[in-house]
Order: structure tokens, then C-alpha cells, then sequence
């Protein structure tokens, strides 16, 4: 077997800088917050950070509109503080990888500036610009946040397009000095040493030529009213299939592909570097060797219950059409789709099933992606009011509720919470003092703190607690560690017919381990393979020694149990 890379043993921890910790006191998070926490995730276990972006941006969508390629936001910092921040991380072993946003930059970076100047700036065309089309939209485009993908600018009479927030135009990437322009870039950062990229949107990248119209008489405002009233799966599938034909011009377009290679050519001029895509397109890995090292998994998430047949059905499809040589990884949740303990849980266990679930993470093969703040158990802030909602997404969703969908304001607003991002991006919980100690009592943070920090829900409270959820985390976090076959091992199910415990095999020549998962909230017997023997229990979530068994193994409910035996 080939040694494995650093990025398929690593976990990786995702830090979103404005709600980390805010070493300032100003209630936005920042690098001396930053800094601050890497002994704590140090301790945690975590092996890499992937640090939302850090650049300068008129925070339009919050760091995804970059005003600036080379420097650090100002409110996070300063370059030297990121400096230092990378140094800490990577003394103590740790690997630091950052968000690249190459689709669409800020409408405030010079280079837009430039292009919308004049129409023949040298820059102009590093953009997309097109005439009115019969003195209107150059055709039917929408943007995926709401509203044409055209913006009128009538300094130069034209239209630029954008596929998010007009704040957000898209480059030009047939145009090679745009691409000349953002390899520089990798290579900037990659020389001062970060380990790669979490490549945000990389769908986006090209459009199809020539613009033609989507032509399929549906607007974004029929499909959001569709969306919600759409009742069965099957509905709502079909409204996502008019979403897909509408914006199919628009996304995956096959001279991404070679743009990836061009890429993995640049960072291949640097040792161990990383490049990780905002996709579950498996295109992306190319041959497994030529484009992107990682692409998430995100079908896995596709569900509100991880279930022991959604599980097995989405490793069989997905490890299955892998390419030789490709890694896998996975994730339960980020800024943008909400907390794993809200989406996954069933109101009643959402304690035990984060467990369930975290344990699935990391022994799943592949590699893991946890969301700051999941560690504590932090849930949807899903009480936050419209004069909180910093999020464009949810103030367009309380607007739509309304005009669109005739709600009273008070519904629109609980609906909007819901909806749009700001939910997930609330300050991390790091005591149970005012604002959970995110920033001092008198200042305001950017984001609402969710109330529960004062249950116990914060680091403080729960690192001198040995049954905490952060506990739980740092415990698997070691154990995968001691375990090469959870890191290096083949994935085998096992009891694939089993509808409450999800259990498995991860085995290299020198190690098997049986990981059996009872998803359910009641006992559950599943039945052990003959030819292993010698199993012995390293983990389990109910017990503390290891009871004698037979050919078969009885969980308690929600019980996580892990053997290993090792070959002589
Ligand atoms: C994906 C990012 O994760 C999301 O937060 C952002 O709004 C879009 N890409 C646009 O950059
Ligand atoms: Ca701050």
C-alpha cells in the first residue's frame, strides 16, 4: 500500500474567522482570536484548518466577494497576525489551507474597478460585459441568489454578469490573463506556506458560449414558490430538475476540467500542497491523479435522518464511482448548509445521534470535515430576527414570504431565520459568560449568540466535563489516530440488510476494525462475520469493559461500538 498523504489521514476543521473568537473585543471575530485558539485545537485533534476567507471584502457575502487576493481583511487583522497565525498551526504540526474564491471577485476589487471604467480598459474584458439586448437584459439569465445575472452599469452603457450577488461579478475566464492574474495568486500564498485551497464554486467557472437563453419560461421566483409548496419528495424534486434545466448554461461546463489541470500543474510546483473542490462532481477528481485531491461528498448530507440504508446507499454509489487513486471526503455541515445537529437530529436524542453521527464521520473512509462549533453541540440560531439577519439570502427569503407567498411578517421572519445562512454562522460558544464569552458583555456581536451557551453548550463548561460532547470529540479524534485501519483501511459493509445499526468493516493487512453504529433509539442486534476472531472492543459509547459475545453483538440504542483485531 502507498503511504498515505497528509490530507487523507488529516481531519480537517473548518474555521468560519467572523464568529471564531474575537480577540479584540470588537464582536467580530479575528487573527488574535485565531491565534489564541490553536492550542485549543491542538488539544482537540484536529489535524488541518480550512479558514473561510480572510481577505479584504465589503463583506457583501461575507468574505466570498474578495476586494483583495494579497492582503487580510482588516477587521480580522493583519498580514504579520496571519503570519503568525499559520506559524502557530503549523509548529505544532498542524496544516492550514484557505478558501479560494476564483469564480467571481468583489465588485470593489481594482481589477472591476478597472473594467467597468471604460469600455476599452485593458481590463474590460477580464470580466463579462454584454450590450442591452433590445434595449433590456442580454438574455434570461438569473443569478442563483435572486434576480437577473445581469447588473446594468451605466457608466459604459453595458451589463456585467454575475452568477451570486451583483457584488460578486464574475471574471472572464477565457481570457488568459485573468488566469495568469489568479495563479499568481496560488502561487503567492503557496509560497508563504499555507498547505492549499478549498476551491470555493468551482462549478461556476465557465459559462456555456455564446449566452443562449435558458428558455424555459420558469423564473427563480416561480421555483421558490414551487419549492414551498411543493409537499412530497417527488415534488420537490421536480422543482429542483426546473432549477438544473434553468441554469444549465450556466454551470459545468467541460472546460473547467482543463482549467483544473492547468491548476494541479501550478500547486504540483510545490511539495504536498492541496486542492480541495466546493463540489460533489466527481469529474473533478479527473483521472484521480490530474485535478482536484478532495471533493466532498455532499449527497451524503442530502437527508434530515442518517439511517443505516441512506448510509450504506451512498457509500456503495459513491465509492463505487471513484476514480483509481481518488480519496474520499466527507462532511455533515458547513456555513452554508446548517448545523449537523439541527439537520440530523429527531428532537428527542439530537445529544446521542451527534455522537452516532460523528463517529460515522470518522470512520467512514475518507477524509472528515468538521464545522466549528459542532464540537459543543451548537445548533441552528433559528430565532433571529430580521433586524439581526446579516445574510442577503435571508432578508430575501423574509421579502419573497411576503410578496410572493402572502405570509404575515411574523411567519416570514421565523421561515426566513430558517432559510437563509445566518443560522449556522453565530459566535462560538466558548463560556458561559455574557455574549458566551465571544466578546465582552457590553459589545454587540455582528451575529446574535444563541442563548443555549448558558446550558452548558460552551467549551468552558464542557472540557471539565469527561461526559461532554467536546469530550466525545476529543476522545474519537485520539482514537482515530491510534487506529491506521480507520485512516488507511478498505470500507467492507457488513449486515447490509440491518434497518437500525450501520455497521462495517475498515481493514488493512495488519488491522481490521468492526465499527457497528445502532442508529436507532431502541436495542439492536446485529450479527458479527465468522472469520473474524479475536475482536476486541476499543470503543463504545455505553460500556466500559468488554462483555464476552458470541456470533452476534447487542447495542444498546444510539450505541457507537468499535473492535480491532490485529494480525500477528
Ligand atoms: C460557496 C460559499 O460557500 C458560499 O458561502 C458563497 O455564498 C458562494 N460560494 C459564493 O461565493
Ligand atoms: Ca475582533
Amino acid at each position: 500500500m502507498t503511504e498515505k498523504k497528509w490530507w487523507q489521514r488529516a481531519v480537517f476543521y473548518q474555521i468560519y474567522p467572523r464568529s471564531f473568537a474575537d480577540g479584540n473585543g470588537d464582536g467580530i471575530g479575528d487573527f488574535t482570536g485565531m491565534i489564541e485558539k490553536v492550542d485549543y485545537l491542538h488539544w482537540l485533534g484536529v489535524d488541518a484548518v480550512w479558514l473561510s476567507p480572510h481577505f479584504p471584502s465589503p463583506q457583501v457575502d461575507w468574505g466570498y466577494d474578495v476586494s483583495d487576493y494579497y492582503g487580510v481583511a482588516p477587521e480580522y487583522g493583519t498580514m504579520e497576525q496571519f503570519m503568525q497565525f499559520m506559524e502557530e498551526l503549523h509548529r505544532r504540526d498542524m496544516r492550514l489551507v484557505l478558501d479560494l474564491v476564483l469564480n467571481h471577485t468583489s465588485d470593489q476589487h481594482s481589477w472591476f474597478l478597472e473594467s467597468r471604467s471604460s469600455r476599452d480598459n485593458p481590463k474590460r474584458d477580464w470580466y463579462i460585459w454584454k450590450p442591452p439586448r433590445n434595449g433590456g437584459l442580454p438574455n434570461d439569465w438569473f443569478s442563483t441568489f435572486g434576480g437577473p445575472a445581469w447588473t446594468f452599469d451605466p457608466l459604459t452603457g453595458e451589463y456585467y454578469y454575475h452568477f451570486f450577488f451583483a457584488g460578486q461579478p464574475d471574471l472572464n475566464w477565457k481570457n488568459p490573463e485573468v488566469k495568469q492574474a489568479m495563479f499568481d495568486v496560488v502561487r503567492y500564498w503557496l509560497r508563504l506556506g499555507v498547505d492549499g485551497f478549498r476551491l470555493d464554486a468551482v462549478g461556476t467557472i465557465f459559462e456555456r458560449e455564446n449566452y443562449p437563453d435558458h428558455a424555459t419560461g420558469d423564473t427563480l421566483d416561480d421555483l421558490y414558490r414551487d419549492a414551498r409548496r411543493a409537499k412530497t419528495t417527488k415534488e420537490q424534486r421536480l422543482v429542483n430538475r426546473r432549477w438544473l434545466r434553468m441554469f444549465r448554461h450556466q454551470v459545468d461546463m467541460p472546460e473547467v476540467h482543463d482549467l483544473m489541470r492547468e491548476l494541479r500543474c501550478v500547486v504540483n510546483e510545490f511539495p504536498d500542497k492541496v486542492l480541495i473542490g466546493e463540489t460533489e462532481d466527481l469529474r473533478f477528481y479527473g483521472n484521480g491523479e490530474d485535478e482536484l485531491h478532495l471533493n466532498f461528498n455532499f449527497p451524503l448530507m442530502r437527508t434530515n435522518r442518517l439511517t443505516p440504508h441512506w448510509v450504506r446507499k451512498n457509500q456503495r454509489e459513491r465509492l463505487s464511482a471513484l476514480p483509481d487513486g481518488a480519496w474520499p471526503c466527507n462532511t455533515l455541515n458547513n456555513h452554508d448548509a446548517g448545523r449537523m445537529k439541527s439537520q440530523f437530529g429527531d428532537g428527542k436524542h439530537d445529544d446521542q445521534i451527534a455522537r452516532v453521527n460523528l463517529a460515522l464521520l470518522l470512520t467512514l473512509k475518507g477524509t472528515p470535515f468538521l464545522y466549528n462549533g459542532e464540537e459543543i453541540g451548537m445548533v441552528n440560531h433559528n430565532g433571529l430576527k430580521v433586524e439581526d439577519f446579516r445574510d442577503p439570502l435571508s432578508l430575501r427569503a423574509y421579502q419573497l414570504e411576503i410578496e410572493l407567498l402572502g405570509s404575515p411578517a411574523h411567519e416570514a421572519e421565523v421561515f426566513a431565520s430558517d432559510y437563509g445562512r445566518d443560522k449556522c454562522r453565530t459566535p462560538l460558544h466558548w463560556s458561559n459568560s455574557p455574549n458566551a464569552g465571544f466578546c465582552p458583555a457590553e459589545v454587540k456581536p455582528w451575529l446574535p449568540v444563541h442563548p443555549n451557551y448558558a446550558d452548558g453548550v460552551n467549551v468552558e463548561e464542557q472540557k471539565k466535563n469527561p461526559d461532554s460532547l467536546l469530550n466525545y470529540y476529543h476522545r474519537l479524534l485520539q482514537l482515530r489516530k491510534e487506529l491506521p485501519a480507520l485512516i488507511e483501511g478498505e470500507y467492507q459493509p457488513l449486515d447490509e440488510s440491518h434497518p437500525a445499526v450501520f455497521s462495517f468493516l475498515r481493514y488493512t493487512a495488519q488491522q481490521t476494525c468492526l465499527i457497528a453504529l445502532n442508529m436507532k433509539s431502541h436495542r439492536a442486534r446485529v450479527n458479527l462475520p465468522e472469520n473474524i476472531k479475536n475482536l476486541r472492543c476499543v470503543f463504545s459509547t455505553h460500556r466500559s469493559e468488554d462483555l464476552p459475545r458470541g456470533n452476534n453483538l447487542t447495542l444498546q440504542p444510539f450505541e457507537v461500538w468499535i473492535g480491532v483485531t490485529d494480525m500477528a
